[in-house]
């Protein structure tokens, strides 16, 4: 009961922890949500961190998460089966593609009120039922890393950079272990 109670509330923020599937057993919604979610989130961090290690100032990494972020999105997008999308939003962006709609504006209000209670993992998974079908939300922490470029004490060579590509940046001033972001799987009713 309180499993369906948390399934067909309009939020549930219980973390949802996926098994592997076995063989050629079709996986379950949830496992697909995550899957995918997995294959943007790995794909992207992995180049990022290369980026970063080849060239520490961020200056490279900052030319490949302009040009390539978006692309990768778009083609790990096409790996997924039709009724499936993945993406990523905040509620300040820096790329005006990834702004948030109503519904996951609701969502993440809620993530970032638990991170601010200390309550959310990063790890938790928060799904959600639309009129479509079922939304998968993955909280995206900003890791020192991720401040070289979203943080308080930006470089001016990356300052210049993120301006003259993003002019309407919002993306910026968050802290050590704020929260950043999300990746957002869909799967559409069918
Ligand atoms: C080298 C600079 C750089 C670093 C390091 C970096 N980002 Fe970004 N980030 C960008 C740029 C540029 C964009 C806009 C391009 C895009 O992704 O569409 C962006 C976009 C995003 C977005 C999409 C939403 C939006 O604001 O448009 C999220 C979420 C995000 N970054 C999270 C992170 C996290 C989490 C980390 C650390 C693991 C990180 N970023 C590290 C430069 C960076």
């Amino acid at each position: 009961m309180k499993l369906k109670l948390c399934i067909t509330s309009l939020l549930c923020t219980a973390g949802i922890y996926a098994s592997q599937a076995h063989g050629t057993q079709a996986l379950s919604e949830t496992q697909e949500g995550i899957k995918y979610i997995k294959m943007l989130g790995g794909t992207l961090k992995s180049q990022l961190k290369s980026q970063l290690q080849a060239d520490p100032s961020g200056m490279s990494a900052i030319g490949f998460c302009t040009a390539e972020a978006q692309r990768i999105t778009d083609e790990v997008n096409t790996q997924l089966p039709d009724h499936a999308k993945v993406r990523r939003t905040s509620l300040r962006t820096r790329n005006s593609i990834n702004k948030p709609d109503a519904k996951d504006i609701e969502v993440m209000k809620e993530i970032e009120a638990s991170f601010r209670n200390k309550s959310a993992a990063a790890t938790m998974i928060t799904k959600v039922e639309t009129e479509e079908g079922t939304r998968y939300y993955k909280p995206l922490i900003a890791e020192a890393a991720c401040l070289k470029c979203h943080g308080e004490n930006i470089s001016p060579e990356i300052q210049t950079a993120i301006q003259t590509s993003y002019p309407e940046d919002n993306a910026t001033q968050y802290t050590l272990g704020a929260f950043r972001g999300v990746i957002v799987s869909e799967i559409k009713k069918r």
